[in-house]
């Protein structure tokens, strides 16, 4: 018998963005955009935070559900923010989104379940249900009239009675999709009418550009007794994304069993990463630093925006939220091998659509958390591609 793992998990999918960016690995001369972060450090405020709970000693292991004091401070912040109510006692600290994302699903999926996932997608949304043995059913997305857009109507018709949950990243990883409120409720009333799961991955509600503080949370539009679950980092936001902490808020219902489940995942999120995290949320810096990155990432997506317009043999549709261009290139229409030309003969990492899905295949993925010049630059590389 071979030595080898559960079938589950051999038929996950490695990230395509990995195998594009190894290649350029150890390179110097490479402009490189392909992940989902910026290249600035956490601020200072919130490094002294965890510092010092460190020097104090903060070393030992702490409660399931996270530190009292952060998930009041989370409490109050997503109440503030997205005008719900929001009660410490439904929150649970974790330690990433990644693994809040894997804690629902833990949580809510069966080895069988049919979970409908929205996409393209940032890959861990769809292969997290697949690990537990789910079924996943994949709903694509569409471009029309220069946006990407949902069909509600057909998106309703798949989700029937025999659907677990479902599960909505928007602002979304990677095209910039939003959902507005309206439509929210209405797959909120539709999901309730029959008892599916909502699972909403909100880790990008700061980085929206149309003025406002945050893209509308979908439980906006829930009842303390709905079956939804909401997923949120500290990583995008405050830029902590090597820090790995996170957050869920969940129905009352649910609370009882989730540290049982987070026991078994980490037992806790390390006391001093979260003194971090309540310092980003309680100083007044914190919403000074997002008001920072917004400005910093709508000054570099106005660059490449317009920079891609320029070149004339570009789609890309208007993303209302997180920092994402995703776009193709008329007459590139591999999207692996366009991504592997870049690198290798321009210097310049993207990610390729297909690392979201198939329905990503074609596409290509520009971090835009960078400062402009360095988006300029990057520019520059891609229009000697297109000239070639
Ligand atoms: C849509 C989405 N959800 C969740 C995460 C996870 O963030 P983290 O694990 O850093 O908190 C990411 C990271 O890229 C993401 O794009």
């Amino acid at each position: 018998m071979s030595a080898t793992a559960r079938p589950q998990v051999s038929a996950l999918s490695s990230s395509r963005i990995r195998d594009i960016a190894n290649a350029g690995m150890g390179r110097t001369d490479i402009s490189a955009f392909w992940f989902g972060e910026g290249d600035e450090v956490t601020p200072l405020f919130i490094r002294e935070a965890a510092q010092k709970a460190l020097s104090e000693g903060e070393t030992f292991y702490v409660h399931n559900l996270g530190l009292p004091e952060l998930r009041n401070a989370i409490a109050a912040y997503e109440s503030k923010l997205q005008n719900i109510v929001s009660k410490p006692e439904q929150i649970a600290v974790t330690g990433s989104g990644v693994s809040a994302l894997m804690i629902a699903n833990q949580l809510i999926v069966s080895p069988g379940d049919k979970v409908v996932v929205v996409t393209p997608i940032w890959p861990n949304i769809a292969e997290a249900p697949r690990l537990l043995g789910a079924e996943v059913t994949r709903f694509a997305l569409t471009v029309s009239n220069g946006k990407w857009s949902l069909d509600l109507d057909r998106f309703l018709d798949i989700l029937t009675a025999d659907t677990r949950m479902v599960i909505i990243n928007a602002p979304n990883n990677p095209t910039g999709f939003t959902l507005d409120q309206h439509v929210q409720k209405t797959i909120l009333d539709h999901c309730r009418k029959l008892g599916i799961w909502v699972l909403t991955d909100e880790v990008y509600e700061r980085l929206i550009f149309d003025g406002s503080a945050a893209a509308p949370s979908m439980l906006r539009n829930a009842t303390p007794e709905d079956r939804i679950i909401r997923v949120n980092s500290f990583s995008k936001s405050w830029r902590m994304t090597g820090w790995r902490l996170g957050w869920l808020t969940l129905p009352l219902a649910l609370m009882p069993d989730v540290p049982k489940v987070i026991e078994y995942n980490t037992s806790c999120a390390p006391s001093f990463i979260q003194k971090g995290g309540q310092a980003a949320l309680n100083d007044p810096r914190g919403e000074e630093t997002i008001a920072a990155l917004k400005s910093g990432l709508a000054a570099s997506r106005e660059t490449l925006n317009s920079g891609l317009a320029q070149m004339g043999r570009i789609e890309n549709p208007d993303a209302d939220g997180a920092m994402y261009a995703f776009f193709r290139i008329e007459g590139a229409p591999d999207d692996m091998e366009t991504a592997r030309t870049l690198v290798a003969d321009y210097g310049l990492g993207l990610a390729p659509g297909s690392a979201f899905g198939p329905e990503g295949a074609g596409w290509l993925r520009w971090c835009f958390a960078a400062p402009p010049n360095k988006i300029a630059d990057g520019l520059e590389r891609l229009e000697r591609f297109i000239k070639r």
